[in-house]
């Protein structure tokens, strides 16, 4: 199956993603966590991406499409993939039907006021992606990953003015994508403000799993 999870930043989606993972059997991709990767490795990618993602705002569309477009075509892909901030525009959405087969979009509905109090508990792992939250899903050690052992740190872009601007810049560019697939009949959406386990079964259900 190739499945995109749509939501607001701070949904949830990475979170179900890495479940959901295992349950599938297929890979995760996340641009997020390409784009961090590259701004940390201090690619020509990742310079030009970080201006963009410390305000808040979308990568140019060019950019991310043709990121995306090597990643599903690789082998790991080929018998389905988790798409996680993939598309976040119409264009990228036009230009992903053009390079593979979607099934189904699941949305995680979320209100901004719930969003606010995820981010500001949000630890990441820079090394292997991995997501934390100091209440919600605590690490084992404060501050290390439980996967690698490397220290958790504080997104740049999860500052509550930068949180403020990127549900923004969700709810203009990304939100109509409900209507895309809606109109194609590939929508689904669940509740995401239940706890992560109850959003896992609710998402297991919405599958068919
Ligand atoms: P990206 O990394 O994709 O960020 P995002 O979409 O804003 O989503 P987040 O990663 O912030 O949140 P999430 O929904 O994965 O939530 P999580 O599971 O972590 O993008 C970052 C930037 O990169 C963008 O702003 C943009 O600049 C750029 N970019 C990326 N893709 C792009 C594209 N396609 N086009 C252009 N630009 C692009 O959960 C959040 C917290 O809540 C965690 O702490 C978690 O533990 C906790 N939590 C999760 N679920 C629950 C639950 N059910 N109950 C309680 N707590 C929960």
């Amino acid at each position: 199956m190739n499945l995109i999870l749509l939501g607001a930043p701070g949904a949830g989606k990475g979170t179900l993603a890495a479940y959901l993972i295992e349950k599938m059997g297929v890979p995760s991709v996340s641009t997020g966590n390409i784009l961090r990767e590259a701004i940390k490795n201090d690619t020509p990618l990742g310079r030009e991406a970080k201006q963009f993602m410390d305000k808040g705002q979308l990568v140019p569309d060019e950019v991310v499409i043709g990121m995306l477009k090597d990643r599903v075509a690789q082998a790991d892909c080929a018998k389905g993939f988790i798409l996680d901030g993939f598309p976040r525009t119409i264009p990228q959405a036009e230009a992903l039907d053009t390079i593979a087969s979607i099934d189904l979009a699941l949305s995680l509905e979320v209100p901004d006021g719930v969003i606010e109090g995820r981010m500001t508990g949000r630890r990441v792992c820079l090394t292997c992606g991995a997501t934390y939250h100091i209440k919600n899903m605590p690490p084992k050690m404060e501050d290390v990953c439980d996967k690698c052992g490397d220290k958790l740190v504080v997104r740049k872009d999860d500052a509550i003015e930068v949180v403020r601007d990127r549900l923004a810049t969700f709810h203009k560019q990304t939100e109509p994508l409900k209507d895309y697939y809606g109109k194609q009949g590939k929508l689904k959406s669940i509740d995401g403000t239940q706890g992560i386990h109850e959003t896992e079964r609710l998402a297991v259900e919405a599958l068919g799993l």
